[in-house]
C-alpha cells in the first residue's frame, strides 16, 4: 500500500485585492503545499505580462490564456491555488476547479478592497482598474463588479471567508484552516 492519497486542491477566489495570493501563500507555507498563483502561471505560460495580454488580445485574449492555464494547473492535486479575480466567470472553469478542490471565497468589503489597491504599482497587473485615476473612480468600479461577480463567487465557493472589518490575515488564514480540519502538529 502506498502513502495516504494526495488530498484536494484548496483554491482561492475573489475580488482583485481580497488578499488570495498573501493568504494562499501563508496557507500553503503552513500546510507544506506547493503553491500557485495562476496570474502569474499565466504569464509564465504565454510569456506575455498580464498587461501585454489585455493590450495585445484585448480581455477575451487573456480569458483564453486563463483558462488555458487552470486547465494545466488543474490536472494535479494537493496544491494551494490563488486565482485571478475573474476566473470563475467562465463556468468550465469553475466546474473544473470545484470538481479537484476546495473552493473559498474570500469575501472582503469593497472599502478595504478599495484602501490595499490604492498605489498604481499594486494596479499594474489589473487592467481593468489601470485607468481609474481617483479614489472615487475606483470605489466605483471595484462596487461594479462586486455586484456583478457576487453570485458567481457565491456559486462557486464551496465554504465563504467574509471580511468585513480589521480582521488580519491570520484570522482568515485561522478560519480556512479550521474548516479543512488542520491541527497544528503537537510539539512535546
Ligand atoms: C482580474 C484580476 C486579476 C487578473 C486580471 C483580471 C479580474 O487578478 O487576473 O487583471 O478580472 O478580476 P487578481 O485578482 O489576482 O488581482
Amino acid at each position: 500500500m502506498s502513502g495516504s492519497p494526495t488530498p484536494a486542491n484548496l483554491v482561492l477566489i475573489g475580488l482583485m485585492g481580497a488578499g488570495k495570493s498573501t493568504t494562499g501563500m501563508r496557507l500553503a507555507k503552513r500546510l507544506g503545499r506547493p503553491f500557485v498563483d495562476t496570474d502569474q502561471q499565466v504569464e509564465m505560460d504565454t510569456g506575455k505580462t498580464i498587461a501585454q495580454l489585455f493590450a495585445d488580445q484585448g480581455e477575451e485574449g487573456f480569458r483564453q490564456a486563463e483558462t488555458a492555464t487552470v486547465q494545466r494547473v488543474a490536472q494535479k492535486r494537493g496544491q494551494v491555488i490563488a486565482v485571478g479575480g475573474g476566473t470563475v466567470l467562465n463556468p468550465t472553469n469553475v466546474e473544473l476547479l470545484r470538481k479537484t478542490g476546495t473552493v473559498f471565497w474570500l469575501d472582503v468589503r469593497p472599502e478595504i478592497l478599495v484602501g490595499r489597491m490604492g498605489s498604481r504599482v499594486s494596479r499594474a497587473h489589473r487592467p481593468l482598474l489601470a485607468d481609474a485615476t481617483s479614489a472615487d473612480e475606483l470605489h466605483r468600479r471595484v462596487n461594479q463588479l462586486r455586484e456583478a461577480r457576487d453570485e458567481v463567487y457565491r456559486a462557486a465557493a464551496h465554504h465563504i471567508i467574509s471580511v468585513d472589518g480589521d480582521q488580519s490575515g491570520d484570522v482568515v488564514l485561522e478560519q480556512i484552516l479550521r474548516i479543512i480540519g488542520h491541527r497544528p502538529p503537537k510539539h512535546p
